[in-house]
């Protein structure tokens, strides 16, 4: 079920001073999900990381570095953004990990400049890292060959994903590194979450199993890391991740591997959803109500069309995810309908009741009034990260919702943000 109770905040009065749409993300329950995170980490050997990718808002970011998480960034703005956080930079300790698939723009500056963990997601890494000068620990990114994500575009291991080096093409890369003098001082893979709730732990310890396998051919290696990818329930009704089933899984991996190493060896997690999309809304404005009728094409639809699209939250468009929807105004307490819910784009896939087959998928909700608020749960991970430009629009306010007080956090964009970069500037 969602986790937020949206009596709980004012959203008529804030809807009415920042605007539609905007993100609400409660600061309270961000920290209840990072205790839990903390408690499953607890003790000297497992340390959480927080892949910041899912939500990279500096108020986020400021309450992670509160609950004592380090980072996995995914592009050197990435490691910026954490730094003027306040995390601290270098790779003793590896407090920010920089994982990324190809370096591009100022990632590797960022890592000769700050001295973060470079993640080496390909071999080619290990040349562009040598040619720069850079001489420091990098982790290595595996792909196991098992593993698939919560769909079919987040393909996280086996053949078909493009993430990490190939198991069997280890030992090549540990000579590279060697030749190059970078210490391999972790290993990495992450994996994914898989359709089923209990298939999550199960991945992890057969990723422990390869960690143990590999481990003896790795005498730099201080920490493994087993990814992210713990499961959060969008739909009412689904099995809700119990954290105490991963516990054993961590402290096991602690134990066991050290023992095969022979020293100390670091477990590391990195989530990015499960700490913040379901401490996040986006509310938006019911604009209209309309309908088509059922002709030689298929049946008609009546349609609730929002001021919020695809441009501010996209994973119903993309991979058809499933956001539960309330109605909060004059309508809310009225019996259910099925209504397609659309947003403003100039797109017929700029609608949130789709199914992972890009089909509409009418949704029971109460008729509301238009001028009654829509909200969409569970926009707290991949809702602001994600949203764009697209038409022109500029990105949603988000406003910090924490102990009966909010906060604009980020302000609606304006056009003069939307064209900021713009130049006309002659090269050559
Ligand atoms: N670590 C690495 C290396 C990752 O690539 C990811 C996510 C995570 C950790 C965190 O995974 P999480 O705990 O959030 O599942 N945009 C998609 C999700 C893409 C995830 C990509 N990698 C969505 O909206 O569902």
């Amino acid at each position: 079920m969602p986790s937020l109770d949206l009596d709980a905040y004012p959203l008529e009065k804030l809807a009415n001073q920042v605007g539609t749409p905007f993100f609400l993300m409660d600061g309270g329950d961000v920290r209840r999900r990072l205790a839990r995170l903390e408690a499953l980490t607890d003790g000297p050997a497992l340390q959480a990381r927080y892949a910041m990718k899912a939500n990279s808002g500096w108020k986020v970011l400021e309450t992670v570095r509160g609950a004592g998480l380090w980072i996995d960034a995914v592009s050197g703005n990435e490691v910026l953004r954490a730094r003027r956080a306040g995390f601290p930079m270098g790779a003793t300790p590896p407090v920010v990990m920089l994982t990324v698939d190809v370096l591009r723009d100022n990632a590797l500056t960022t890592v000769l400049e700050h001295g973060v963990l470079p993640n080496v997601g390909s071999p080619g890494m290990i040349d562009e890292l040598r040619g720069s000068g850079y001489r420091g620990p990098i982790a290595l990114r595996v792909n196991p060959g098992f593993g698939h994500g919560h769909v079919q575009s987040c393909d996280t291991g086996g053949p078909s994903s493009k993430h990490g080096v190939w198991h069997e093409a280890l030992g090549d890369l540990r000579e590279r590194a060697a030749a190059a003098k970078l210490p391999i001082a972790s290993l990495h893979a992450h994996i994914g979450t898989g359709p089923q709730v209990r298939e999550f732990d199960e991945n992890m310890r057969k990723l422990v199993d390869v960690y143990a396998d590999l481990l003896p051919k790795f005498p730099d290696v201080e920490a493994v890391n087993l990814g992210g990818g713990l499961p959060h329930p969008y739909r009412p009704g689904a099995p809700e991740y119990d954290l105490a089933w991963y516990r054993p899984v961590l402290v096991d991996a602690a134990a066991r591997l050290a023992k095969v190493a022979g020293r100390p060896i670091r477990i590391e997690i990195e989530p990015g959803r499960y700490p913040v999309a379901g401490a996040g809304l986006l509310v938006c404005r019911v604009k209209d109500l309309k309908k088509t009728n059922a002709n030689a094409k298929g049946p008609g639809h009546e349609f609730i069309m929002v001021d919020a699209g695809f441009n501010d939250l996209v994973r119903p468009a993309m991979y058809g995810s499933y956001h539960h929807i309330s109605i909060v105004g004059k309508g809310a307490g009225r019996a259910p309908q099925p209504f397609v819910v659309a947003g403003p784009l100039c797109e017929s896939g700029d609608v949130f009741t789709r199914d992972d087959r890009e089909l509409l998928d009418p949704r029971q909700l109460p008729r509301p009034d238009v001028g009654d608020l829509l909200v969409l749960h569970d926009a707290g991970a991949y809702g602001a990260a994600m949203s764009s430009n697209y038409v022109s629009i500029g990105r949603a306010a988000q406003v910090w919702w924490d102990d009966g007080k909010a906060t604009l956090v980020a302000r609606r964009e304006t056009l003069d943000d939307v064209v900021r970069a713009e130049c006309d500037e002659r090269l050559g």
